[in-house]
């Protein structure tokens, strides 16, 4: 996954790629790392560990440059190390590699080097694909431009790479496919990164690099060419991202911060799209396309982690409204199953970073057969937003915490404004039903700032519980995906073990774990399936495990049979989704916190998964 920058220009360049590595952290925090080439000298430093862990250890050197490359990463080839860090240096020394994805015919190529004398330091991917580089420089006598250009050719794999040359003091050669680039435009200097926040407070004119591309990157100049050497015009493209959207703004952690961000960011979704008093809902993406979208045989969602969940959501409403059949498909399954594609299927791809390898490739997979690729995207310009042929943005703003929260409503939010607008184009809801869910609908941002003003009862319960060795949430129906998610957070950035599970089939299996320790959250809100729900927290009280409940306000039987209660406000069961994961994102993050663990950057996770 890793974090790349780079500079170049007439500023010191050190402090640049510092404060963009620290932002790009979400992306890999593995170890870090720069290469900084000044009078003719590369300078590499690289560390195990955090990026204020480099920074700590290079107080006090001379790190004037005005040229340089930076690199958080999260490791695929080799363990965390001081030595499997990047920047790598070439075998001759004069090149210096920062990359960001696998090469994954590093193998047999590494073979070919080592018989031709070379030997390597670190155990990475990255370093092979360097001295193959270097190699094909010497070899050929060629620019490193050109080497690059045949090297690329050669290998399979994602990559995002920079590349500097002791040799030429000015210039930095970027190339992707697979891996995010974003060019800043400054006045007479360039800068280089995975996205765009460490460039925001610089410039706001961006280019971003599209696979097979290949960037020159000097003060001056930024020259974008093919793999086959012709020059592209670069597409400038002006950031509406603010600075306030990468910084945290008084709370104590990013996490925090997005999910109290969220009855903004919900409206922010809702805005200008849905519509009471005209009793519209207004999505470009789909009236563009309503008819295949309305008469599609079934529609294919792709997703993973929270996205999937939100997915599993989407399948219930989607059918139960626009009475669709719905397939909901983990993107790295659905790329290796050879699952039936045919022209004309309608995919919907959810996804909060736009660049998930898995669902990136399933999509392309899916597209070359013919499918129509519907994108639910929060990340602007990203790879997934890019390919598809059509989509909604979340406008759940810049996500840092590696828990995803706040795009998790804002996919909900997007989901089922979607099935209403296909639903009563189709004809399968009655008026008064979509009227009735426009204004559920609409209701949920004051419904969720209600359950953020009740923290301090989950932060309570959260105490209670943090030293429990499991976890069980269960839910039925609307609800089941949030106790998936329920679990994933809590497993996220508490380390506690936890499964999610439909309260139901906990009796098929699951129940053996129930004893007096395991503490077992209900997604119990009131719905057409309360009643079953509720025989459910029955055989676990029987078993005599731990219940904390979820459970709308003015419900009097469930509290009789819990703990612990956490009452949230009432809502249709088709929304109550986007209301109920709320007390749950609280539970684990404050679960997390007790636990001393760094909730933004929990262990060997990444926010934006690049990798398979
Ligand atoms: C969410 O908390 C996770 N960190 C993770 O499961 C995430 O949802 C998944 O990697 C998918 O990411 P995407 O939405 O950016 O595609
Ligand atoms: N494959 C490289 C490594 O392990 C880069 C990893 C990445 O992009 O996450 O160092």
């Amino acid at each position: 996954m890793c974090g790349i920058v780079g500079y170049t220009g007439p500023r010191e360049a050190y402090p640049i790629i510092l404060k963009g590595l620290k932002r790009l952290e979400y992306r890999g925090y593995d170890s870090s790392g720069v290469a900084l080439l000044h009078d003719g000298k590369l300078d590499v430093y690289k560390k195990k560990g955090k990026v204020a862990e480099l920074e700590e250890s290079l107080t006090g050197k001379n790190l004037h440059a005005n040229i340089g490359i930076g690199h958080t990463r999260w490791a695929t080839h080799g363990e965390p190390s001081d030595r499997n860090s990047h920047p790598h240096t070439s075998a001759s020394g004069r090149l210096s590699i920062i990359h960001n994805g696998i090469i994954e015919n590093y193998a047999p190529l590494k073979k070919e080097l080592i018989s031709k004398g070379y030997s390597f330091t670190s155990d990475t991917d990255t370093e092979v694909l360097l001295n193959f580089i270097e190699d094909i420089q010497i070899n050929n006598d060629c620019s490193l431009e050109e080497a690059v250009r045949i090297a690329l050719k050669r290998i399979t794999g994602a990559y995002c790479i920079l590349l500097l040359d002791e040799q030429d003091p000015e210039t930095i050669i970027a190339a992707r496919k697979g891996s995010p680039l974003v060019i800043g435009i400054g006045k007479g200097e360039h800068f280089l990164a995975s996205d765009a926040s460490p460039i925001i407070e610089y410039t706001k004119e961006v280019v971003y690099v599209n696979d097979y591309e290949l960037a020159i990157v000097r003060p001056n100049e930024l020259i974008l060419k093919n793999l086959g050497n012709e020059k592209i015009t670069p597409f400038i493209t002006k950031l509406d991202m603010e600075m306030a959207a990468i910084e945290k703004g008084g709370y104590d952690h990013f996490m925090l911060k997005e999910i109290y961000e969220q009855p903004s960011t919900i409206q922010d979704c809702l805005r200008g799209r849905l519509n009471i008093e005209s009793g519209t809902i207004t999505m470009a993406g789909i009236d563009d396309h309503i008819e295949q979208i309305k008469n599609a045989d079934r529609i294919m969602i792709v997703a993973c982690g929270t996205s999937w969940h939100a997915g599993l959501v989407a399948e219930y409403i989607i059918e139960e409204l626009c009475r669709i059949p719905v397939e909901v498909e983990y993107a790295s399954e659905f790329r290796y199953r050879n699952p039936i594609v045919n022209k004309g299927d309608v995919i919907i791809a959810i996804s909060q970073s736009g660049e998930t390898a898995d669902t990136l490739v399933a999509l392309e997979k899916a597209k070359e057969n013919g499918a129509f690729i519907f994108g639910v995207v929060n990340a602007v310009g990203s790879s997934i937003a890019r390919i598809s042929h059509a989509g909604a943005y979340t406008h759940a703003g810049h996500e840092i915490g590696v828990a995803s929260t706040k795009a998790f409503t804002g996919q909900l939010a997007v989901l089922m404004m979607m099935a209403l607008r296909i639903a009563i184009q189709k004809g399968t809801i009655t008026k008064e039903r979509y009227q009735q869910l426009l204004v559920e609908l609409a209701d949920v941002p004051e419904k969720v700032d209600a359950i953020l003003k009740n923290a301090a009862h989950i932060k309570s319960i959260a105490l209670k519980y943090k030293d429990a060795r499991d976890f069980l949430f269960l839910g039925r129906g609307y609800n089941f995906p949030i106790a998936l998610e329920g679990a994933l957070k809590l497993k996220e950035i508490s380390y506690i073990h936890a499964e999610g599970y439909p309260a139901a089939e906990m009796k098929h299996g699951p129940i053996a774990l129930v004893d007096e320790n395991l503490p077992v959250v209900f997604i119990a809100t009131k719905d057409s399936y309360h009643e079953k729900i509720v025989s459910n927290m029955q055989e676990i009280k029987a078993r005599k495990g731990k219940i904390i409940s979820i459970i709308t306000e003015g419900d009097e039987i469930s509290p009789t049979l819990s703990d612990d209660v956490i009452f949230i406000p009432p809502a249709d069961e088709l929304i109550a989704p986007i209301i109920s994961v709320i007390p749950l994102q609280l539970l684990s993050y404050f679960t997390g916190i007790a636990k001393g663990v760094d909730v933004d950057k929990p262990r060997n996770l990444a926010k934006s998964v690049t990798v398979e």
